[in-house]
C-alpha cells in the first residue's frame, strides 16, 4: 500500500529537500507551512499524490485542526515529520525572539507529536519524526533558547519511545540529529563547517525514516561530534 508522510515545514531548505525525496521515493505526501505560494509551487513541480496546507505551528489549536483536515484528504497518515523550526543563532537574546522559538520549536511541536502518538496508537501503527539538532547537545549563549528547544526535542521524543514501547501499537519514533545543512535558517550564519547539501541531508533523513531509526545524526559524521560533547565536562561548556 502507498505509503503517506506529512512534512509540517516543507516550503524551505530541509523540510522542502525532503519531500522531494520521499515523492521520488513514492511516498504520498501532506505538506504544510505558512508561505502557502511556496507549497503550491512545490505541488506543481512534483507532480501527482501530493496534497497541501496552511499551517502556523504557532497557532496549536488551528494546527491540530489542520493537521486532520489533510489526514482526511490524503485518507490516513504513516508518517510524520516533525521539521518546521526556526532559530536565534543571530545572537538575539530578547525574549520576543526567544518566545518565537520556544512557541514554534517548542509548543507547535509538542502539539503536533502529541495529537500523532495519539492518532498512531487508534490506528494500529505509525512513525514519528522529529528534526532535533546537535545544539541540543549543549547551552549556547548566542542561541540559548534555540540550543535548549532542541534539547526538548530529543528529550521529548525519548519519552515517546518509552511510551510506544509500551503500546500495542506499532510506532516508530525518530530523532533525526542534524549538524550544519545549507539553508534559509543556516544562510549567511558564520564559523559553520561540514555544511551538507540541502539533498544529502534529504537523502540521509529518509533513510534513516525507511530503516526506522531511533535517532540518527545529520551527516552521519556528525555523529563524532556528538559524541565527544557527550564527554566534554560542564566547566568546559560554562566557558565556550
Ligand atoms: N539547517 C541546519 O543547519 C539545521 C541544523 C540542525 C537542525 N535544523 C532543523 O531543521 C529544521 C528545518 O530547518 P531548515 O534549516 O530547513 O530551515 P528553513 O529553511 O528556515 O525552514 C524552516 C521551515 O519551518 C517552517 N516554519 C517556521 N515557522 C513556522 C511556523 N510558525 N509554522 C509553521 N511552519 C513554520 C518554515 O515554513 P514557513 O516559513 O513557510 O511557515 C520552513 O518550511 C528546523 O527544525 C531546524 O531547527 C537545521
Amino acid at each position: 500500500m502507498e505509503r503517506k508522510a506529512v512534512i509540517i515545514g516543507a516550503t524551505s531548505g530541509i523540510g522542502r529537500a525532503l519531500a522531494e525525496e520521499l515523492h521520488s521515493r513514492g511516498y504520498a505526501l501532506g505538506l504544510t507551512g505558512r508561505r502557502v505560494e511556496r507549497l503550491e509551487e512545490l505541488k506543481n513541480s512534483l507532480g501527482k499524490n501530493v496534497k497541501i496546507q496552511f499551517m502556523d505551528v504557532t497557532k496549536t489549536r488551528d494546527a491540530i485542526d489542520q493537521l486532520e483536515m489533510l489526514i482526511r484528504e490524503l485518507k490516513h497518515m504513516d508518517i510524520i515529520v516533525l521539521n518546521a523550526g526556526v532559530s536565534n543563532f543571530r545572537g538575539s537574546t530578547m525574549w520576543k525572539t526567544e518566545k518565537r522559538v520556544i512557541d514554534v520549536n517548542i509548543r507547535g511541536f509538542t502539539a503536533l507529536a502529541n495529537y500523532s502518538f495519539d492518532y498512531f496508537e487508534k490506528k494500529g501503527n505509525g512513525h514519528i519524526v522529529g528534526i532535533s539538532s546537535v545544539a541540543g547537545h549543549f547551552g549556547y549563549g548566542l542561541s540559548a533558547a534555540y540550543n535548549a528547544s532542541k534539547a526538548f526535542v530529543s528529550t521529548y521524543l525519548q519519552g515517546y519511545r518509552q511510551r510506544a514501547n509500551h503500546s500495542k501499537a506499532d510506532i516508530a519514533v525518530t530523532d533525526i540529529i542534524p549538524g550544519f545543512v545549507e539553508s534559509e535558517m543556516t544562510d549567511g550564519k558564520p564559523g559553520m563547517f561540514w555544511v551538507a547539501g540541502k539533498d544529502k541531508a534529504a537523502r540521509q533523513i529518509a533513510n534513516a525514516i525507511e530503516s526506522r531509526k531511533n535517532r540518527a545524526y545529520i551527516t552521519k559524521r556528525w555523529w563524532l561530534v556528538g559524541w565527544v560533547l557527550k564527554l566534554v565536562p560542564n566547566w568546559v561548556l560554562d566557558r565556550i
